[in-house]
């Protein structure tokens, strides 16, 4: 198989610009990008490796094969476009929430679940989970395969960059109207202003209560873990950073196991950055990471009142390993399967 035809479908957003960057130094050999976007981006030049390229838009990209398709446009756009892109022979690692559930479309965490990618899915389509769901069950795929659990709750503190460039957008500017004392509280992207704010809502509130964010997290979790009975409840807040989500993350176990273990087990998952050191400032913070790549874990510790209780701390760029990275590592094992075989 010579180089590879590539599509990003979302090329000039949030991800679409982290998946450029990503694509160029990754193991797909790539001979042609196609960069593609809505008609407000039509022939922008975007940079890949030192190559100018314009952008497309979708309709006049949709009757090319391609090799790989990334989409990262919203559902409604991978609802529509991606399944004839699929027709056309591409392998579509879809981003959007449009087909997470689907019992035929793959939800792959390739530290996770790497064997989902073994065979070439029917619908030519897979599915990139969700950010806060990625970082999550990178941290508790080791835990959740030597331990058993009797619940997990679960706090994200996740950021604007989640609601894409409009997001970090909204909350650059509502900050500055903020400090400069002029112009109202912006509120377009996020349900109330988010700029020195706290909001307990990421996606729409459903009857019940829950919030779109906290249901895709608990579905997507299960299905990518092959635990569909895990006992896991959230509440999924948007805070004013520009990005890295932060989860506060409290695992209820059937029994004591000595915090050594539970740290020895994560020492050893590939992508995992440990901070072992008890005290002031030895934890991760979204704005201060410096691997990008990795899920950063800190403040381990047992509940004092509970033994079976363990607490930790799990940050990560939300951008990449919660949607780009994730979703170049699902096309790298694909091409490392051939993409997987039959079309
Ligand atoms: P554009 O930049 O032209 O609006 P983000 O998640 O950061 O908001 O980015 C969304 C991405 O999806 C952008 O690249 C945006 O392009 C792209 N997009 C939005 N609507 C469409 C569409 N109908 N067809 C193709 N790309 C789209």
């Amino acid at each position: 198989m010579n180089g590879l035809k590539v599509a990003i479908v979302g090329a000039t957003g949030a991800v679409g610009t982290e998946l450029i960057k990503l694509l160029e130094d990754s193991q797909i050999p790539i001979s042609c990008l196609r960069l593609i976007a809505s008609s407000r981006s039509a022939r922008r030049e975007v940079k890949f490796r030192g190559t100018s390229s314009l952008v497309d838009v979708i309709e006049d990209a949709s009757d090319a094969a391609f090799d790989i398709a990334f989409f990262s446009a919203g559902g409604a756009t991978s609802l529509k476009w991606a399944p004839q892109f699929a027709a056309k022979g591409a392998l579509v690692i879809d981003n959007s929430n449009a087909f997470r559930m689907d019992s035929d479309v793959p939800l792959v965490v390739p530290q996770v679940n790497p064997k989902m990618l073994a065979s070439r899915p029917n619908r030519g389509i897979v599915a990139n989970p969700n950010c806060s769901t990625i970082q999550f069950v990178r941290a508790l795929r080791p835990l959740a395969q030597s331990f058993s659990i009797r619940q997990i709750v679960l706090t994200t503190y996740q950021a604007a960059s989640g609601g894409g460039l409009r997001g970090i957008n909204e909350l650059l500017t509502d900050a500055k109207s903020v400090l400069d004392g002029t112009g109202e509280p912006t509120s377009e992207r996020f349900p109330v202003s988010l700029a020195f704010n706290v909001v307990p809502q990421v996606g729409e509130l459903s009857d019940d209560g829950v919030s779109l964010e906290e249901r895709k997290l608990v579905q997507e979790s299960r299905k990518i873990l092959g635990l569909p009975n895990l006992k896991l409840t959230a509440t999924c807040v948007r805070v004013p950073v520009i990005n890295g989500h932060s989860e506060a993350i409290y695992i209820e176990l059937t029994e004591f196991i000595p915090l050594n273990n539970v740290r020895e087990l994560l020492a050893r998952e590939l992508g995992i950055q440990l901070y072992e050191e008890a005290g002031c400032c030895a934890y991760p913070t979204p704005r201060l990471l410096d691997n990008h790549g990795h899920v950063h874990i800190g403040r381990i510790r047992t509940n004092p009142d509970d033994s079976r209780g363990l607490w930790m701390w799990v940050v990560a760029n939300n951008l990449q390993v919660g949607a780009a990275l994730n979703a170049v590592q699902i096309g790298e094992l694909a091409y490392r399967n051939r993409l997987m075989g039959a079309q």
